[in-house]
């Protein structure tokens, strides 16, 4: 006989397991579905304060004449865990898709910036195969280190390729790396491949090694741009920073001197990086850094060698576990300089315009985020 009443949890758990066998073979009809559930679910529960608020395409101000030559859209760090384990990720996830699916225009292309998978489990990298993939525009995706360590990229390599690739589009030369390269820490200690990933996910343990770009993919970058004159436009997306921030958290790529010299040749370069989960802005000589959002958390600041042009986050309210999280667009100029968008979820979109970093902070400062920091 049929229980006559179901707890609260018995109907939770319950949805819960429809929301996740909604996942699999995710169509875009069932992705539609599933999503729009999602996102009723949370906003029931309460997860989100607003509803998305659409960024409008910036048509340039005319100040540096150059129209809007395209845009792409993001999405980072999202740290897909066992969809038995947590599921507000996944949920968060299949918002930032949706909402980008709803962009109209449609962005040129999305990029994924890396830690799609919080272990590296290959059913974390299906799970997040199967809801990226649901984005209309092409899809470029980006290794983080949470991605990798469990079995050295083999299941990352089995479902988007090789990790470093570059390709041309619209004038602008792109470029993707896999910065999260570690010297063999595992070997001589014996470690297990969940040992070591979990070693490498706890940012500040001591006992893995800097992230590096590495000798073979700094040779190949440099034959990559080999043919490429000084005025070209480069793009160049990494997971960690190519540049030394904090290493005590591995906010930190300890080649990135190396890798800058690189690129000191090209009169601007724009690099484009996840892994920090916060807005973060920089430049160094000639190239200019962008953060990138999480969709699953955002890290808090780091105690010191916070880059000066960074306007600063508001702290998260711990009360509210989107709070600090997004996704964004990058607005690609036909000068190869770009205005980058933070889109947080709750808050007002911010923009970062490339006026901004091309006059080290001396212009265009963007207005400083107005909510209570907790
Ligand atoms: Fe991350
Ligand atoms: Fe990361």
């Amino acid at each position: 006989m049929k229980p006559k009443f179901k707890s609260i949890e018995t109907r939770y758990m319950e949805q819960r397991q429809e929301f996740f066998d909604g996942l699999k073979n995710l169509d875009r009809r069932s992705f539609l579905k599933v999503s729009a559930a999602a996102a009723g679910a949370a906003v029931a529960a309460g997860l989100t304060t607003c509803s998305f608020q659409s960024v409008s395409v910036a048509q340039d101000a005319g100040s540096s004449g150059a129209d809007t030559a395209f845009r792409f859209a993001y999405i980072s760090d999202s740290h897909l865990y066992e969809k038995n384990t947590n599921d507000r990720f996944v949920r968060s996830i299949l918002r930032a898709v949706e909402d980008i699916n709803n962009l109209d225009p449609q962005p040129d292309f999305v990029f994924y910036g890396g830690d799609l998978a919080q272990l590296g489990q290959p059913s974390q990298l299906e799970l997040g195969a199967q809801i990226i993939r649901n984005v209309k525009a092409p899809l470029k995706m980006m290794v983080g280190e949470h991605d990798w360590y469990f079995d050295l990229g083999q299941k990352w390599r089995s479902l988007f390729g090789e990790p470093t690739y570059s390709w041309d589009h619209k004038g602008i030369h792109f470029v993707t790396l896999n910065s999260v390269v570690e010297k063999d820490f595992w070997t001589k200690r014996g470690l297990t491949p969940m040992e070591r990933m979990m070693t490498v996910a706890g940012l500040d343990n001591g006992v893995q090694s800097p992230f590096s770009v590495g000798q073979a993919q700094r040779e190949w970058l440099k034959n990559d741009l080999a043919g490429y004159p000084d005025d070209s436009s480069i793009i160049v997306f990494s997971h960690s920073p190519l540049y030394k921030l904090y290493k005590n958290w591995n906010f930190w790529t300890d080649d990135a001197e190396e890798v800058q010299a690189i690129l000191k040749r090209f009169n601007r370069v724009v690099v484009i990086h996840g892994h920090t989960h916060q807005l973060l802005t920089n430049r160094i000589g000639n190239i200019h850094f962008h953060g990138m959002l999480s969709t699953a958390w955002p890290w808090p600041y780091a105690p010191e060698g916070m880059p000066k042009l960074t306007i600063e986050m508001n702290r998260p309210d711990p009360f509210n576990p989107n709070d600090g999280c997004g996704d964004g667009e990058v607005h690609v100029k036909a000068d190869g300089l770009v205005d980058k968008v933070y889109n947080l979820w709750n808050r007002k979109p911010i923009t970062i315009g490339r006026a901004y970093t091309a006059s080290w902070g001396a212009e265009a400062v963007p207005p400083k985020p107005n909510l209570a920091s907790y």
